[in-house]
């Protein structure tokens, strides 16, 4: 309830998700220090000499740009923090981090994390699309981890004994974990749960929270890019409220959202399933998805893709195709009986009798030929976006770069519509911050490095880039998205290998020269295709955009 909540604090960050509670760990006053270790030669050198990561300089990273053992599209910062924290992830099993966190509470600053959802977490504490919770993640267990208390750590106190590694944790997992989180750490004074932050505004020395009543003078945006779900076109209406589960279940959408509604329907549910499909221009987020790592995923994709084929031609290639790479989920449901795709098919229109508990849908396949279906429900599952709606349109002006006349209530924010500008930095306004998803990177092990640079500003590390007196003015959103300078393709350089730094690095060769005697080559084999598979079912997917696909975005 608001009234708990203080009348002012230094810095307010609005979420309760995972880059909310990193942020809150930091400003309680545990520092990352770079201990050494990494292999990166150069890295090493220039932390060693500056090992406080709040004090984060562009020149740290500026050499990742020209890097090819850097290549992932995550924000050089974020790429930063997570490489030190995980040295090696893509080719070693449990590297040792090059970061020690230590308590400094004289660094501490007052602050508060303020979310909508009724448990800390964000957005896994709420489950706003039909699909079952216990559905694995898509990252593997190491991946979600938290500074100062890992997931491992919860696993075992959780009496769960079961090996992390290698695991996909469900859903429900990944939510007690985050909830867990602020108690275990000693946050949880500054964890809000339940509170909606609504009519923000600028004043003179910081910020009003109209709905609370809250000033503070540092406002970080932890809110996320997954809490609206892409509304139904108003065709659709009639038949997003009925649910006859007698007849077929309607799913539209391409993506992981739509394969889990599928995945998570009962067996025997008939599935009319409408998705795009545009292997070559915009391939479905599901392509990427190996059939080892992610069985279920793969499984829908092969559906789709069998039934794209069979729209085009009509040849009965089927059989031998569906006999081919069979695994547990595929055998789950009868897919042949089950499961109608209707690739780049489009509804023409619904009609529901007075009173009857289904609808009949006219829909038009990509053939052009004309069908009818009768539905009992519809999951329409195209994406989810976030929202600024909460801030007040002068702010919205200032972030999103466009004219205060311009500025809409109920702009639909994507993982790429503030991008431009974090690339830039992460203060998007004067005294204003985006950390998590909301930042463009979407994963948990890539909100780190926009953590500790806010903090860094936050605690006057790092100055800022706009003047303390600046009248505030919409600073134009640059328009194309090209790297800085130093990404030069004739800078691509042959970096020294990490084997190379390696040998030079002592302390390394003592901390994995030594676990790399018990590493186990099957292991780490199946390590390797497993953190790939990850990589690119992610990258691939666009869904750390949001789901907006690998390619050109739809807004450009
Ligand atoms: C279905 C799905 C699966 C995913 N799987 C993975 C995965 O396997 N691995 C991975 O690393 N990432 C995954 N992600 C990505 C996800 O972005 C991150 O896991 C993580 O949740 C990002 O955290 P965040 O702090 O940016 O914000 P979120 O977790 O998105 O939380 C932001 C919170 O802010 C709240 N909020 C928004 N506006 C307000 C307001 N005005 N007032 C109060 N509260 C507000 C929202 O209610 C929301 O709960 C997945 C995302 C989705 C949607
Ligand atoms: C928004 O907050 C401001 C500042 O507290 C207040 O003056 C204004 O009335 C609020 N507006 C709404 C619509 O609540």
């Amino acid at each position: 309830m608001a009234h708990h909540l203080p009348r002012y604090v230094d810095t307010l960050i609005i979420g309760n998700g995972p880059s909310a509670l990193i942020l809150s760990y930091i400003l309680h006053g545990h520092i990352p220090y770079y201990v050494g270790g990494h292999h990166d030669a150069l890295l090493d050198l220039k932390l060693t000499k500056k090992p406080n990561l709040l004090d984060l300089t562009p020149d740290l990273y500026d050499h990742f740009l020209s890097s090819l053992r850097y290549s992932t599209q995550a924000l050089p910062v974020n790429t930063l923090l997570d490489t030190l924290i995980r040295p090696n992830a893509d080719t070693e099993l449990n590297p040792q981090s090059c970061i020690e966190w230590r308590y400094e509470p004289d660094k501490a600053v007052p602050h508060l994390a303020v979310g909508a959802t009724s448990q800390p977490g964000g957005q896994w504490g709420e489950n706003p699309v039909s699909v079952s919770a216990e559905i694995g993640t898509l990252s593997y267990a190491e991946m979600l981890s938290l500074p100062g208390y890992s997931y491992s750590e919860y696993m075992g106190k959780s009496k769960k004994q079961e090996q992390c590694d290698f695991v996909r944790p469900s859903r429900t997992e990944v939510a007690n974990y985050l909830k867990m989180y602020p108690e275990t750490v000693g946050i949880s004074d500054a964890i809000h749960t339940g509170v909606k932050v609504d009519n923000v505004s600028r004043t003179v020395d910081g910020f009003i929270v109209g709905s609370l009543g809250i000033r503070c003078k540092h406002l970080v945006l932890a809110s996320g890019i997954f809490t609206v779900n892409i509304p139904p076109p108003p065709l659709l209406l009639p038949i997003a409220d009925i649910d006859s589960a007698h007849e077929p279940l309607l799913v539209i959408g391409s993506g992981f959202s739509a394969a889990d509604t599928i995945i998570s329907a009962p067996p025997t549910r008939k599935i009319i399933h409408i998705f795009q499909w545009a292997p070559d221009t915009r391939p479905s987020p599901l392509r990427g998805c190996h059939h080892t790592a992610y069985p279920e995923y793969a499984t829908v994709y092969r559906q789709m893709k069998l039934a794209a084929i069979a729209s085009t031609k009509a040849l009965s290639i089927r059989s031998s195709m569906l006999r081919r790479k069979s695994n547990p989920f595929f055998s789950s449901r009868d897919w042949t009986s089950h499961y109608e795709g209707l690739p780049n098919a489009e509804i023409l229109s619904v009609s529901r009798l007075e009173g009857a508990p289904s609808v009949t849908a006219t829909i038009r396949l990509a053939s052009g030929n004309t069908v009818t279906r009768l539905v009992g429900g519809l999951e329409y599952v195209v994406g989810r976006r976030g929202s600024l709606d909460y801030l007040s349109p002068e702010l919205r002006s200032e972030i999103l770069g466009t004219a205060l006349e311009e500025v809409s209530s109920s702009t639909l924010i994507s993982g790429r519509t503030l991008r431009a500008k974090t690339e830039s930095s992460l203060e998007v306004a004067r005294n204003i911050f985006v950390i998590g998803s909301l930042a463009g990177d979407s994963l948990i092990r890539h909100a780190v490095g926009g953590c500790a640079f806010a903090a860094g500003h936050i605690l006057g590390k790092i100055a800022s880039n706009f003047s303390p007196s600046s009248t505030p003015a919409p600073t134009p959103t640059p328009s194309t998205r090209s790297p800085s300078p130093s990404a030069r393709s004739d800078r691509i350089s042959t970096s020294p290998s990490p084997s190379a730094s390696t040998a030079s690095s002592p302390m390394l060769l003592a901390a994995n020269g030594h676990a790399d005697l018990h590493l186990d080559r099957r292991k780490l084999a199946r390590a390797v295709e497993v953190t790939n598979a990850e990589n690119r079912c992610w990258q691939d997917s666009g869904w750390w955009a949001g789901g907006l696909g690998p390619l050109k975005p739809p807004d450009a």
